[in-house]
């Protein structure tokens, strides 16, 4: 099992910033990669404030804190961010094009015994080892949003994947404290699979006013025990993510994945979630990386 050291993160948005956090906070030199210089000084700054929030918290010793954050750098290429690393893992957007691009990029770029990752919720990752010469050391790694908070990791097995390459990953998984499972390539995996289906029908009941989407969330909740509303959570995940997904789904699994009209309507609105200020509900901030407070105002 090759041993990994540093870890490069491409993307960093919503999953990219909280995967460089926790690689930074188990030990490893961690370097952050955006093509956006805004993404990357939020990203910086949303860090800091994690880090900070848990040393106060007594979760992480100030110390560590202060460690995690020296191990962290930035950087505005690909190039730059993954030459050196031992461990690659992609988290740009949901699509298929934008995959491909970057794992050629990086088969080109990076050692041949890097280990590359995508964090991609649903996309067939034979489909993206397929474009490298080393499809053996290429697999999923899904974290989930928040990853600071969410205990799992799915490691995803491509039909290529070796032993030592999953090794590796179920061993980088646990030193950032996460609960690994393992699965076999298929679209959506375990968690997305579900989630998609039960985000979707709820979309569908919104459209057909069966309910308000606070108490579709209430019931969900109280009813079935679930932690979130489908509605914050899809506020949480995105719902141009989201979006992707089911599409993905649909081309994959069939009809019982078409996404909803009423979740393409608010895409094509711009109402993507907590990122843009709106999405099934409001939010006092128009920003994705502050949690502001949801204002329970229905949105349809
Ligand atoms: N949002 C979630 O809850 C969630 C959970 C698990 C997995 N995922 C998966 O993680 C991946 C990223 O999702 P996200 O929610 O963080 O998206 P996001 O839109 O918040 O962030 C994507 C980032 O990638 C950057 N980017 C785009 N193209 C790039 C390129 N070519 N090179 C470098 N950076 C580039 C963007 O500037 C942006 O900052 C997706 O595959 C998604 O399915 C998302």
């Amino acid at each position: 099992m090759g041993e990994v050291k540093t870890v490069a993160v491409i993307g960093a948005g919503i999953m990219g910033r909280g995967i460089a956090n926790a690689a930074a906070l188990g030990g490893y030199d961690t370097i952050l990669e955006d093509l956006l210089p805004n993404a990357l000084r939020s990203a910086q700054s949303e860090i800091r404030a994690n880090l900070d929030k848990a040393a106060a918290l007594g979760k992480i010793k100030p110390a560590d804190a202060e460690a995690a954050f020296r191990r962290l750098a930035y950087a505005g290429t690909v190039e730059e961010a993954a030459r050196q690393a031992d461990l690659v893992i992609e988290a740009v957007p949901e699509e298929m094009e934008s995959k491909i691009e970057i794992f050629t990029l990086l088969d080109k770029i990076c050692r041949p015994t890097t280990i590359l990752a995508s964090n991609t919720s649903s996309l067939s990752i034979t489909e993206i080892a397929a474009v490298t010469y080393r499809a053996q050391k290429v697999l999923g790694m899904h974290f989930f949003n928040p990853v600071h908070k969410m205990k799992l990791l799915e490691v995803v097995r491509a039909l290529e994947t070796d032993d030592a390459t999953l090794a590796t990953a179920v061993e980088v998984g646990r030193r950032l404290g996460k609960e690994v499972v393992v699965i076999k390539e298929s679209p959506g995996f375990v968690t997305s699979r579900i989630n998609a289906m039960i985000g979707n029908e709820a979309f569908y009941m919104l459209q057909e006013g069966i309910a308000s989407a606070a108490d579709i969330d209430k019931a969900l909740k109280l009813g079935l025990n679930h932690p979130m509303g489908p509605f914050e959570l899809v506020d949480l995940v995105g719902l141009d993510t989201r979006l992707h997904i089911l599409e993905y789904l649909h081309r994959s699994l069939g009809e019982k994945f078409r996404p909803a009209p009423l979740l393409v309507q608010y895409v094509k609105a711009g109402r993507l979630g907590r990122k843009s200020g709106r999405g099934v509900f409001e939010y006092s901030e128009a920003s994705g990386t502050k949690s502001p407070e949801l204002l329970a105002k229905e949105g349809n």
